[in-house]
């Protein structure tokens, strides 16, 4: 069982109970739908961090339609070749990515986390054999050495600290958008695309890049809502002028090509 600890003292948390607390009293309360938040305020940068409901809600009915079942499957793939006995999934949203693997892996120990309360509020709902616990990347509530696989999808990437809860020879999974990645969404919301050939900068300190697969897949969707749901998704959401968001409004039809890349780290041996 992955041991969690306290994130204001770093003391290992009793979890067996209701309420979750170390030996210095400092305690936490399981949600009523199964969620802990051990994001104490002092690590809050705003008073509701990470992605906002609206996101969160239209990341949920997006995945949940099977638009991005490949990149789910790759990562079960991916994940089950490791034969893990426990995984975390940093910036899990709302706990689409992580279900999955388990579906897949029905034996896997699952954790996630974020840092958005909504997000993980809706993966504890959806999803009873994982805990999810709202928490900050930057200071995962773990103690070190706990983990074989940690994925990050489209999410955050915090070399020292993912090593650290990554057993020896785990396997950091991570998943990023591909510079050809939703061209179409792109050219109806920016009346230019300028193409960025982001640069091959790989290396993270404390791993070794092992492998790098890039999933390529065409899609189309139906509806404006579908649309909206897609572009709440993505960065461009929160860059969008009027216009783009009027233009997207519009779009009743959308042909697209996801494109995304998977890099496989392994966890570099302790040099002595
Ligand atoms: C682009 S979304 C990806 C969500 C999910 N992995 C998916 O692909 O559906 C990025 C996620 O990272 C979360 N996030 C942002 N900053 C974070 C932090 N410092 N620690 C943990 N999660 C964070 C956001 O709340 C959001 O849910
Ligand atoms: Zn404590």
């Amino acid at each position: 069982m992955v041991q969690v600890i306290c994130p204001v003292c770093g003391a290992k948390l009793n979890t067996e109970d209701r309420t979750w607390r170390c030996e210095a009293g400092h305690c936490f309360d399981v949600a009523r739908q199964g969620y802990v938040n051990l994001l104490p305020v002092s690590q809050k940068h705003s008073l509701r961090p990470g992605d906002t409901r609206e996101q969160v809600a239209a990341r949920k009915a997006f995945l949940d339609s099977g638009v991005y079942a490949p990149i789910a499957d790759m990562l079960a793939e991916l994940t089950a070749a490791e034969e893990p006995s426990a995984m975390l999934d940093v910036g899990c949203g709302e706990g689409y990515y992580l279900t999955q693997v388990q579906n897949r892996l029905p034996r896997l120990e699952g954790w996630g986390i974020d840092i958005s309360k909504d997000a993980v509020r809706y993966a504890a709902v959806r999803n009873k054999r994982a805990r999810f616990l709202t928490a900050t990347a930057s200071r995962l509530p773990f103690a070190d050495g706990q983990f074989d696989v940690l994925s990050s999808m489209f999410a955050l990437t915090l070399p020292e600290e993912f090593s650290r809860v990554l057993k020896d020879g785990g396997c950091f999974l991570q998943v990023t958008a591909g510079a050809d990645h939703l061209m179409g969404l792109k050219s109806v919301i920016y009346p230019e695309i300028h193409r960025k050939e982001k640069a091959a900068e790989t290396a993270l300190a404390g791993f070794t890049l092992q492998e790098e697969r890039m999933l390529e897949f065409d899609f189309t969707l139906e509806g404006s809502d579908a649309v909206m749901q897609l572009l709440a998704m993505t960065p461009h959401y929160l860059r969008i002028t009027k216009e783009g968001l009027q233009r997207a409004q519009e779009t009743q039809r959308l042909s697209d090509r996801a494109q995304v890349c998977f890099r496989v780290y392994r966890k570099n041996g302790t040099v002595v």
